[in-house]
């Protein structure tokens, strides 16, 4: 990660830090000089690079579920909850695992903060806005969320997540703050995760049609990962209670990103319409006034230069083990896997 400066934090508890976001949570926080403690149970985690990680210094990497009540050696003063199944393809083959580790896990990881004296972040989402009617969406917008369609195992397990952590800090006094992140993307990402970035790269790279959902005009707004990271880093450093979106304004159509990445890739793939997700959210882009006045946070990377990034990992390791691993957590599902939701 470019231009870390030192974190204010000894050690802290990232727990999902085996996932894409996570793993480089983690190493910005060791760059930083912050010890740090990983707990993943690995289930929609890459597992080289999970091996990649535990193999860093100053990093202890402890494989548990935290639906299940944990605890770490030493002393803790920052907890980073990242837990938690992110992807369409993920929530949907394991839509009662995400829903326990929303509630649970939050509820274990919350304690492990309060018995610690620690900071607590938890990692949200711009689901909770769900399929808006209001654009942009700032933190003051309450949501349009189907509560029982298919995404609500994930969407309503980060709200009621939201409303645990908010409900802890005036308790208990634990000293908590909600991040909730816009689509980011980046080096570490599965290829058959569902997400659009991922799932365009790959389909791009081996010269197949891109899959686009729906008519192609949807948006999303596209962070790269290092500016996500370096805003939750700011959110973890501040006292801010209330939740804050970190994401980048710059809104990108589906149909539009599709043609960037055929473009930059230098692909002769063609682009596929397929049928739009039940409640795929038609827009999304954060308002992010918030962070940028009270954290003097705002995204740096442009998506051309994020995207070519993305693109050179993408390339470096094709046929690797990408495929058997993503194919092996398929066979782990809970209920069969729906088809991929590009546009997640
Ligand atoms: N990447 C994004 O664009 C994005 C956007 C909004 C919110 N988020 C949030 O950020 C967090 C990380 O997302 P990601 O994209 O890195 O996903 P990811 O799937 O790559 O990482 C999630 C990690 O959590 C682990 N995990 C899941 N359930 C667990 C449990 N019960 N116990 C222990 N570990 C568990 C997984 O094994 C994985 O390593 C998630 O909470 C997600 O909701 C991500």
């Amino acid at each position: 990660m470019e231009g870390r400066k030192g974190t204010p934090f000894r050690h802290a508890v990232v727990t999902g830090g085996a996932g894409f976001l996570g793993s480089h949570l983690c190493e910005a926080l060791l760059a930083g000089g912050t010890e740090v403690t990983c707990v993943d149970d690995l289930c929609t985690a890459h597992p080289d690079h999970a091996a990649a990680l535990a193999d860093l210094p100053g990093l202890t990497m402890v494989r548990a579920d935290v639906t299940e009540p944990f605890d770490v050696a030493g002393e803790v003063d920052l907890v980073l909850h990242f837990a938690s199944p992110a992807s369409p393809a993920d929530y949907l083959r394991l839509p009662l695992h995400t829903l326990e580790t929303g509630s649970l896990g939050t509820r274990n990881a919350l304690a492990l903060a309060r018995r610690h004296g620690a900071r607590f972040v938890l990692a949200s989402t711009s689901e909770v806005y769900g399929d808006p009617l209001e654009h942009p969406q700032s933190e003051r917008y309450w949501g349009n969320v189907n509560p029982v369609g298919p995404r609500s195992v994930y969407d309503e397990a980060k709200r009621f997540s939201e409303a645990l952590t908010v409900a802890e800090g005036e308790v208990n006094g634990t000293d908590t703050g909600i991040v909730r992140l816009f689509n980011t993307y980046g080096p570490r990402m599965r290829g058959h995760d569902g997400r659009a970035v991922p799932t365009f790269v790959r389909q791009a790279l081996a010269g197949e049609p891109l899959t686009v959902t729906g008519d192609g005009r949807q948006t999303r707004s596209l962070t790269y990962v290092s500016d996500t990271v370096a805003g939750v880093l700011a959110l973890a450093a501040s006292d801010l209670r209330t939740p804050v979106n970190i994401g980048n304004p710059t809104e990108i159509t589906m149909r539009e990103l599709a043609r960037t990445v055929i473009r930059l890739t230098g692909s002769s793939s063609t682009v596929r319409m397929v049928d739009r997700p039940v409640d795929d959210p038609m827009v999304r882009r954060p308002d992010i006034t918030l962070a940028r006045g009270k954290l003097q946070w705002e995204p740096v990377v442009e998506a051309a230069d994020g995207l070519a990034r993305t693109i050179a990992w993408f390339a470096g390791r094709r046929a690797d083990a990408e495929q058997p691993a993503d194919a092996a957590q398929q066979a782990g599902a809970e209920q069969p896997a729906d088809a991929a939701r590009p546009a997640g």
